[in-house]
């Protein structure tokens, strides 16, 4: 008795255009009562008694199904089934099988074959197993396009938010730009600044190993930690000598300010979390907030190292700048207060690494 396994029944219609198929069996009368009942019900049908003249055919044309005996001399339908797929991965195929070959037709269902009919083949079962395996033929390679073009159109969103984020970006620092030398035109001594604090906390970052994500968002925060300086008194950014209580509570107020500036830019939060907290200290003596340790922001603990580096290293209204490697010796006596010790450690090596540079280039008569 014919039967096929249930494994594959398809709900619906089968396909609308008839499958081609393909018939390989080295027995000439199933080969062609097959044939003859197939092409008689409308398919389109070629026949091969062989595995390997099935094989230089599927690589000469196209077949949606192939019908394929598993004993066969020389090579084995089983033996051709990887062949096959390499030739045409969307191929169905349908063994056929003697009655003692059932073991054999399941291991060929795991290596990608459809279904199994065993011989002798009821015909009109054997159309209906035909239509079967066409149309989840059909389905899997709908599927695959319906993931393909998911693919392609989250790849391309993607890519355009990618866009966006990076013209955001840029528009972000125009606009920093723009108020950065708003407020630098205000204290000659703080021209620069915010640029070389930037740079020099963005490759401290870097040198902790931070994703390129933070380390982007500490640069930023680097361009804009002193915005609020611009509602700062001219008269008290350019003093010379120590300020008075009153004038470093007018100075601090510089964060508020900055941050009421900054609000808008509420799509970079990260960034102006560093901004606000580049005044705190790791012992909890600093502010707007005087928190403490790793309550600080990694973005803040950075900013507040290389601010304080980049102002010691700078000439101001009130004292000379110092050398590198002395404000390095000098700042070793904050670690601890002042500095976060892991930062002051990536500080100091990108320092002397940039030391190390400047010499070569000097070395060799580089500007
Ligand atoms: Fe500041």
């Amino acid at each position: 008795m014919p039967r096929s396994t249930a494994a594959f029944r398809v709900a619906g219609s089968p396909a609308s255009a008839k499958p081609r198929i393909l018939i390989v069996d080295d027995e000439d009368s199933i080969r062609d009562a097959i044939s003859r009942y197939l092409r008689a019900r409308g398919f389109d049908t070629k026949t091969e008694d062989s595995a390997a003249s099935a094989l230089a055919r599927l690589s000469q044309e196209h077949f949606d199904v192939m019908l394929c005996d598993i004993r066969m001399p020389l090579m084995s339908g089983l033996d051709a089934l990887p062949h096959a797929f390499r030739l045409d991965g969307d191929l169905a195929v349908i063994m056929l099988t003697g009655v003692n070959d059932a073991g054999t037709a399941t291991e060929a269902l795991s290596q990608g074959a459809m279904d199994y009919l065993v011989k002798p083949v009821e015909l009109a079962e054997l159309e209906r197993a035909v239509e079967r395996a066409a149309h989840r033929r059909n389905l899997e390679i709908e599927r695959r396009n319906v993931e393909w073009v998911i693919r392609e159109e989250v790849a391309l969103r993607t890519e355009e938010l990618e866009q966006e984020k990076r013209s955001l970006r840029t528009l972000t620092v125009s606009i920093a730009q723009t108020l950065i030398n708003a407020m630098e035109a205000k204290d000659v001594y703080l021209r620069g600044h915010s640029q070389r604090v930037a740079e020099l906390a963005a490759s401290v970052a870097d040198a902790m190993g931070l994703d390129a994500d933070t380390v982007e968002n500490v640069r930023l925060a680097g361009r804009l930690h002193d915005v609020g300086k611009i509602g700062v008194r001219e008269d008290i950014l350019n003093k010379p000598g120590a300020l008075t209580p009153e004038e470093f509570a007018h100075v601090k107020d510089h964060v508020r300010i900055g941050m009421d500036i900054l609000a808008p830019l509420s799509h970079m939060p990260v960034a102006l979390e560093f901004v606000h907290e580049h005044h705190e200290h790791y012992d909890g003596s600093g502010y707007p907030r005087g928190l403490v340790g790793e309550q600080i922001t990694i973005g803040g603990r950075i900013l507040a190292a290389c601010d304080a580096f980049d102002a010691i290293t700078s000439r101001r209204a009130f004292r000379e700048a110092k050398e590198a490697n002395e404000t390095i010796a000098y700042l070793e006596g904050y670690v601890g207060r002042l500095l976060d010790p892991d930062v002051f450690g990536a500080l100091k090596r990108v320092v002397l690494r940039r030391k190390t540079l400047t010499f070569i280039d000097d070395v060799h008569g580089v500007a």
